[in-house]
């Protein structure tokens, strides 16, 4: 195991009735509350009279930042920046999405930064030595865990960029997460946003050090409960315990947790990041795309991993196949499972037209340090070549 610090400062509170019953406790402290959300899911699910209501019980002066995007821009965060500074907001609630919270938390930073804020904390990593706003989340998807981290993943669409760097500063201070809230989420982004946990998973796994550690052993049993949850789910919406269990796990894949000790091949995101900031694509359904293709290009420099992976979370027996090929059987029932729950598979599945913009999105992705064999460039645009 590599040496590591942990530290997480988000308390969460979990379960049906959550929010009625510790939200007014948790917001005691402030009087001016910035609710940021969405593009209109809470308005019509009942969340957003729920929230309102119970601030509005307590007096609260409410500024409301609506509108928050998929893929949120920098443009949007630098609203919120403006709004929260006009109002001296003492407190942000985000209430959405990962892209919801994500805006949130870029806001909650940048409107306490009196310099140029992309690029000292999403241009480069920088250092957060001052306090951003405070911010609270009411998680309403599981996928991105961004309720108890500090990752703020924005886009800035004049640079074609979309990157997010974690700050354990930006943490929220309260998640407050009732799966009932996930049952209105539509069947392709719950589909997609357990699969983003799953890629949150197999991207900590599938890096060193791979000597007996726990991480790898919790991560095994957070892809099987993965798989077998969003089964579930994918038939009834509404399974209470299903939608639990994918919410919670969402929060563990991607909490710090299971990256204790080791490397993390973040590659897959960081490919998907430039996907989406050229294309504007769906988080989760690009993770879906590139992950199996990624796979079988590097699965012979972690050929044992991928051994493991294929035995202990796909149940394949290893009897008559040789390594190459057992490991193999892992990357396929990966992607079976990916057409079983109606993800896209290819680029043009997802959307896109030709394969002209290829050559430049692959140019402008990062190298994850952490992978089992470091890419070029070129068998990036391989990659993607592939996936079209
Ligand atoms: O905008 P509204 O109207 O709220 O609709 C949203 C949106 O259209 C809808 N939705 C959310 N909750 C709903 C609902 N619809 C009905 N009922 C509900 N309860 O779902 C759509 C997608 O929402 P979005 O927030 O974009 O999805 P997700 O939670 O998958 O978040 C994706 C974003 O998070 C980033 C991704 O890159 C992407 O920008 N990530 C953040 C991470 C982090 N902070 O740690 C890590 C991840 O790897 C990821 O990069
Ligand atoms: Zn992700």
């Amino acid at each position: 195991m590599n040496n590591f610090i942990y530290e997480n400062k988000t308390k969460v509170f979990f379960g049906r009735g959550c929010v009625k019953e510790f939200l007014t406790c948790l917001v005691k402290d402030y009087d001016t509350i910035m609710m940021g959300y969405g593009q209109g899911s809470v308005k019509r699910n009942g969340i957003y009279d729920e929230v309102l209501g119970i601030l509005m019980r307590e007096g609260k002066t409410v500024v409301e930042f609506p509108g928050i995007m998929p893929n949120p821009t920098y443009k949007k965060v630098m609203e919120g920046v403006k709004l929260a500074r006009a109002h001296q907001v003492q407190m942000i609630l985000g209430i959405g999405g990962g892209s919801v919270m994500d805006c949130c938390k870029a806001v909650a930073l940048a409107a306490r930064y009196k310099g140029d804020a992309w690029e000292n904390f999403w241009d480069r990593k920088g250092i957060v030595d001052f306090e951003p706003i405070p911010v609270g989340v009411i998680p309403t998807t599981a996928g991105t865990g961004s309720e108890c981290n500090g990752a703020a993943v924005i886009t800035n669409e004049e640079e074609k960029v979309k990157i997010g760097y974690d700050y354990p500063k930006c943490n929220p201070e309260f998640a407050l997460m009732d799966p009932a809230y996930t049952f209105s989420v539509p069947k392709e982004q719950m589909v997609s946003g357990a699969f983003d946990s799953l890629s949150h998973i197999m991207e900590t796994y599938f890096s060193g050090p791979d000597r007996d550690n726990v991480s790898d052993d919790v991560a095994e049993a957070l892809m099987r409960n993965v798989v077998r949850n969003l089964r579930t789910a994918v038939k009834d919406q509404e399974d209470y315990t299903a939608r639990s269990n994918l919410f919670w796990n969402s929060t563990l894949s991607e909490n710090r947790l299971i990256k204790l000790g080791k490397k993390g091949d973040f590659g897959c995101h960081l490919m998907e990041h430039q996907l989406a900031a050229y294309t504007d694509c769906n988080h989760g359904e690009g993770m879906a795309v590139l992950h199996p293709v990624y796979y079988r290009h590097i699965y012979r420099d972690g050929l044992k991993k991928f051994v493991r992976f294929a035995r202990n979370v796909w149940e394949i027996s290893g009897e008559g196949k040789s390594e190459e090929a057992l490991a193999e059987a892992g990357i396929d029932a990966l992607a079976d499972f990916i057409r079983e729950i109606g993800l896209p598979a290819t680029l043009r599945e997802l959307g896109m037209k030709d394969r002209k913009q290829l050559g430049e999105i692959a140019e402008s992705c990062h190298f994850s340090p952490g992978s089992y064999r470091k890419m070029t460039s070129g068998e990036i645009l391989e990659i993607f070549q592939e996936c079209f």
